[in-house]
């Protein structure tokens, strides 16, 4: 059976799972850690990857392998393939003044105007997250660094292209040298961009250059969903294989981990993750001008629709440590205090917020009284406005005519009783927890299974892996949360 490899180089670490590319069948795995920061060396990630290949055994014995990564972060080249400086990543929001001078840019002043033409063009209103704004902050504000820029590839792009064999001129692991033109790239990435109409599959240079001031640096090669866009350096894959690793395309995160839980339209992903992201997959991307909805690509060939909000598991994080307490204890303290919290709100916007796109904002507590000042009512007000600002997402899908058919809800804190136990309070649905996975590893490894396939029958669809739902809650509604929530959330 030839097997495959899904690579998730994620915000916080780099986690590789192998995988039978017939029947799905988990068969080894390894990880390791990022850095933390939002401004990340990129030969971190490539270190991290080499270590998580290791503790995976190897990956001398697959046939096929793609990587899904965290989306938007700004890797940028120069001629020689070195990078010119750290990436910026998604969740930094350095670039928030320069989303909204595009944006203002693109309407000739008329800011509303503008929102609408992004969302038009590529599928979202700007924000910090997103590459091209990341690229104007460049152009700005590190003039000299914007002019060594030779080539803006994503997370994803640049590790595959290591992977290839390709690298910075000298170093010894980049034993092809700083071919630019072989960075390749796939449709849900780019989307991310901000210079990428997933739409119409085409890049749009005059957008770059808005942020930029020129155009003439590479962009990576858009490669079809089950396209292979290199073959892996035997010193890094497939030594082991006849004709090598395949590198599958790739994905964003959350088009990788679609692909993982293998959404169709009308299912809904709830992720509390780094970040916390509500995702739908729909045939075609709207463009949604008021900003709370990302139109970018999923990995098949549709639209993935997202609402993503900055503050997710991190705000668990933060409750565990205000009140000292394990996971599992926060979950006890959590349920001890009844739905709503007597009152107790926490606006959660404790890094500031993409959705709604409040990138100075602060978290805030309403309602402290004596009667509230307790460790259960703390730690439920915590887990109850992280869910609330999922929720809001979830009613911005719906605006944007999203069908709303099955829910799941994924994530290291979607394991938490409490969060189990409050979540169908929150959303008033019915919601499945599939089994506990590395989707987004899982998702590439799908596609690199697909690309095999592909290989040697152009017309192979993607793998029937199936996904287990381990749980499904009833829907508990309680409207007081978000009621509570609603009349503190613009106070903020
Ligand atoms: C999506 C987004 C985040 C990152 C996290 O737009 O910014 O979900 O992809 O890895």
């Amino acid at each position: 059976m030839p097997l495959v490899a899904g690579v998730d180089t994620s915000t916080q670490s780099c986690k590789i799972v192998v995988r039978d590319a017939e029947t799905g069948a988990l068969v080894r795995t390894g990880s390791a850690k990022h850095p933390d920061g939002t401004e990340v060396d990129p030969r971190h990630w490539w270190d991290a990857f080499q270590e998580a290949a290791a503790a995976a055994g190897g990956l001398a014995d697959v046939a096929a392998l793609s990587v899904g990564g965290q989306q938007h972060g700004m890797v940028t080249l120069d001629a020689d393939g070195n990078v010119v400086r750290p990436a910026l990543l998604w969740n930094d929001n350095r670039s928030a003044p320069s989303a909204e001078a595009l944006i203002t840019e693109l309407g000739d002043g008329d800011r509303a105007a503008g929102a609408q033409a992004w969302a038009d063009a590529v599928g979202s209103v700007l924000v910090a997250s997103l590459t091209v704004t990341k690229l104007r902050w460049l152009h700005d504000n590190e003039p000299e660094n914007a002019a060594r820029v030779a080539a803006v590839a994503l997370p994803h792009d640049w590790l595959s292209w290591r992977i290839a064999g390709y690298g910075p001129a000298g170093d010894p692991t980049a034993p092809l040298g700083p071919q630019l033109d072989k960075l390749f790239t796939d449709r849900s990435d780019a989307s991310g961009t901000g210079y990428y109409d997933a739409a119409v599959g085409e890049y749009r240079a005059d957008l770059l250059e808005r942020a930029l001031g020129r155009t003439d640096v590479v962009l990576p090669r858009v490669v079809g969903a089950a396209e292979a866009g290199a073959v892996a350096h035997p010193s890094v894959a497939g030594s082991d294989v006849d004709g090598g690793a395949l590198i599958g395309p790739g994905a964003g995160d959350n088009a990788g981990a679609s692909l993982g839980l293998g959404m169709t339209p009308g299912d809904i992903a709830i992720s509390i993750g780094t970040s916390g992201v509500v995702s739908a997959v729909a045939p075609k991307r709207t463009a949604d001008g008021s900003g709370a909805i990302n139109g970018f690509a999923d990995a098949t060939g549709n639209a993935l629709m997202l609402a993503v909000t900055l503050n997710a598991a991190r705000v668990v994080d933060a409750a565990r440590e205000v009140l000292d307490v394990d996971f599992d204890e926060l979950a006890e303290l959590a349920l001890q205090a009844p739905p709503g919290s007597d009152g107790l709100v926490l606006v959660p916007y404790l890094e500031g917020e993409r959705t709604p796109n409040r990138p100075d904002a602060t978290g805030t507590l309403h309602g402290i009284r004596l009667a509230t000042s307790t460790r259960p009512h703390l730690a439920r007000a915590y887990i109850e406005g992280m869910l609330c600002g999922l929720a809001d997402g979830l009613d911005a899908l719906r605006a944007q005519g999203v069908s709303v058919e099955r829910v799941m809800l994924i994530g290291g804190a979607a394991q938490s009783p409490a969060v189990q136990q409050i979540a169908p309070q929150v959303f008033g649905l019915p919601i499945g927890i599939p089994e506990p996975g590395e989707y987004v590893a899982d998702g590439a490894a799908r596609q690199a299974a697909w690309v095999l396939a592909a290989a040697g029958d152009p017309n192979a669809v993607a793998p029937a892996w199936s996904t287990t739902i381990a749980t499904t809650l009833d829907a508990d509604p309680k409207p007081v949360i978000r009621e509570q929530y609603a009349a503190v959330r613009d106070l903020a």
